[in-house]
């Protein structure tokens, strides 16, 4: 099983809609997949849920950190939905560890009955994050075109105790940083200016997630457009191609849908 863990230290860039389309879009193409929802916001438990398209498994998250035992159930499409008790594990430092180790145990326990498993999670450096990072085969990061946002991928990469760098040479040496996705891409002078200076710094243009092996040009690199199809179609538990305006949705999926399928290539699930 491959683990993608959506994550930068940043919040509203669109991680859990991005974990929701994969989640869903994996499942759609016909892989089994596994949904964990570490964030007590519920945003990928929620559109999931309400897609009825997995199963719910009556175990939340929380569990799969708090309990050795925890067992997910076995469907073609499973979530572990987020629970309040996500938001109480940080406080209890003593256990860190064991929350990292048995969460860690759990994907190995789930791991012969799903091909990927897709992990939202929370913005700031929580014990969640970094047991996520320890555990995850693939770490994907959206952010927006802005200055802040950028920072946070830095933060994410580089911070000296639980970067990805750090984890990768200290605890998870399988773990593959698959780049950086411009979300909520616009037109306007601001956001080109911010993708200019992505596109022309060499340190970030290497870690852009692109649609080809050796990107050349800015045309190679990956991003997802601002559509009010996209967020409507969070809330409502759909992909675009379900969506009831279907010309809209046309046009949202006709770029969409190469980038998710482009995760699912580099995580080595689809052809
Ligand atoms: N490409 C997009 N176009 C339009 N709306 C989007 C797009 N991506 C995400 N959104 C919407 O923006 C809002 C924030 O996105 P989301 O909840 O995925 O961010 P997040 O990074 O998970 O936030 P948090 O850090 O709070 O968990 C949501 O309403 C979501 O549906
Ligand atoms: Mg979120």
């Amino acid at each position: 099983m491959k683990i993608l863990a959506v994550a930068v230290r940043k919040g509203g860039v669109g991680k859990s809609a991005l974990s929701f389309m994969e989640a869903r879009h994996l499942a759609w193409s016909g892989l089994r997949v596994l949904a964990i929802d570490i964030d007590d916001q519920g945003h990928l438990s929620k559109p999931i849920r309400r897609s009825g398209k997995a199963v719910v498994a009556d175990l939340t998250a929380d569990r799969l950190f708090t309990d050795p035992e925890a067992a997910v159930p076995v469907a073609p499409f499973v979530l572990v939905p987020a629970g309040p008790g996500l938001a109480k594990l940080e406080r209890q430092h003593e256990n860190r560890n064991a929350f990292a180790n048995n969460f860690r145990s759990a994907l190995r326990r789930a791991s012969a009955s799903f091909d990927v498993c897709v992990i939202d999670t929370p913005p700031g450096v929580d014990i969640r994050l970094v047991a996520a990072l320890v555990s995850a085969s693939h770490v994907l990061s959206p952010i927006q075109l802005s200055d802040q946002s950028i920072g946070g991928i830095v933060q994410l990469l580089k911070d000296p105790q639980v970067g990805i760098e750090r984890i990768k040479e200290r605890l998870n040496p399988e773990l593959t940083f698959l780049g950086i996705l411009p979300n909520m891409v616009e037109r306007n002078p601001n956001q080109a200016k911010g993708m200019s200076d992505l596109l022309g710094n060499p340190g970030y243009f290497s870690r852009l997630f692109s649609l080809v092996d050796e990107p050349k040009s800015a045309a190679d690199i990956c991003r997802i457009p601002k559509r009010e199809v996209i967020r409507e179609c969070h809330t409502e538990g759909l992909l675009p191609h379900e969506w009831k305006d279907k010309t809209a949705a046309r046009d949202v999926w006709k770029e969409l849908r190469p980038v998710l399928d482009r995760i699912g290539v580099r995580m080595g699930v689809m052809a």
